[in-house]
């Protein structure tokens, strides 16, 4: 059942190649440069016309939204908002006509992000919803919405969810985008990367296990890690952090790249492993300075880039090399060490992977 892994979880990283194919098949169509979502058929218009779109999820899902507010608002120019459903339902929250709500859930049974739909309904606002669970509460009680068919994700941690919900994102903004920020040939070369990222996520995968593997050797001991990102990799360190806390107990925090002289840069010291997203797209130079003043503390300084070069590995005790991709997708590349570097320390600590304690796969209570 564990298709010969160890875990659930180890097994669902290794599948994601497979199951950002299932979420694509048929939707994402370079041949005919189309995207087709059925689920949201009739729906495009409200979409684009939306005075404003407001995503509402929790934990790993929230993340997924953030990148979806960069993704949907760069392809549509429509602002978008996201929220933590579980503050969103209680403070009796300003919706007016024009506004749409769109939920994130993989379980499609968080009672938080329940509520949230719940509560678009009562005040007369349309909600559509991205699950993974067929027919499940969310799923049902949408109005119309997009499954992730990425398949059954039974460890609680949640990982192939995570990058199949970005992928069903990436396709609902260039559906926006289609005739609005992009030309017919944009659209194209955007259509043919979103299509060419399961190969990528292969290639990181059989790059990159084993390097993290002896990474989770040096850094077990750790107490505490942070996670920098900036722009659409800001909500990868987010999940990077909410992944080693959730299945090794490490402390963990994400910020922005930025963020870091406002604060934390106080915690950096030798023992203090600093995992920095530092793709060569149009954040690159401010993150490599970032990267500096980690460096000048002593602080020990991981990188994941796609463009390995001497200045930044001078700088970094290591650095892991990803394929290159559109700024845009490159979440779904960022994340993939990020969660095996989770594991392999929860492993090397003696961590239930698969059941952490204190959690459950699906929250169903508020
Ligand atoms: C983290 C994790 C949780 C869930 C959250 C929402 O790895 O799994 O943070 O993302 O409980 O769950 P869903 O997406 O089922 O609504």
């Amino acid at each position: 059942e564990k298709g010969g892994y160890d875990h659930f979880m180890l097994k669902e990283i290794m599948e994601q190649p497979d199951a950002l194919e299932d979420a694509m098949r048929g939707r994402v169509r370079p041949e005919d440069n189309q995207i087709h979502l059925g689920g949201l058929h009739g729906h495009w218009d409200q979409l684009r016309e939306a005075d404003r779109i407001v995503i509402a999820a929790c934990g790993t899902s929230w993340h997924a939204g953030l990148v979806g507010e960069y993704l949907i608002e760069s392809a549509s120019r429509v602002p978008v908002e996201v929220e933590y459903a579980s503050e969103f339902r209680y403070r009796d929250p300003v919706l007016r006509e024009g506004d749409v709500v769109l939920v994130i859930s993989q379980s499609g049974e968080t009672a938080d992000t329940l509520a949230a739909v719940r509560e678009a309904h009562s005040k007369g606002i349309p909600c559509f919803g991205i699950c993974n669970v067929v027919g499940s509460t969310i799923a049902r009680e949408t109005d119309a919405g997009v499954y992730l068919h990425a398949g059954p994700e039974i460890g609680v941690a949640s990982t192939k969810a995570f990058t199949a919900q970005v992928t069903v994102l990436s396709m609902i903004a260039l559906k926006l985008a289609e005739g609005r920020t992009l030309s017919k040939a944009e659209l194209a070369d955007n259509i043919r990367a979103l299509a060419g990222v399961p190969d990528k996520v292969r290639r990181v995968l059989n790059a990159s296990n084993g390097a993290l593997q002896s990474m989770a050797h040096t850094y077990r001991y750790a107490s505490n890690f942070l996670y920098l990102g900036r722009g659409y990799n800001f909500p990868v360190a987010l999940e990077g952090a909410l992944k080693l806390k959730e299945i090794s107990y490490i402390h963990a925090e994400g910020y922005p790249a930025a963020e870091m002289k406002h604060g934390p840069i106080a915690l950096i010291d030798r023992s203090m492993p600093v995992v920095f997203m530092a793709m060569k797209d149009s954040t690159y130079d401010k993150v490599l300075s970032n990267i500096e003043e980690v460096a000048a503390r002593e602080g020990s300084v991981i990188a994941i880039t796609d463009d390995k070069d001497a200045e930044l590995e001078s700088l970094c005790e290591a650095v892991v090399e990803i394929p290159q991709t559109k700024e845009f997708l490159s979440p779904l590349l960022t994340v993939i060490p990020l969660q095996l570097l989770s594991y392999h320390i929860a492993v090397l600590r003696g961590c239930h992977v698969d059941q952490p304690r204190n959690l459950a796969k699906s929250v169903t209570v508020e």
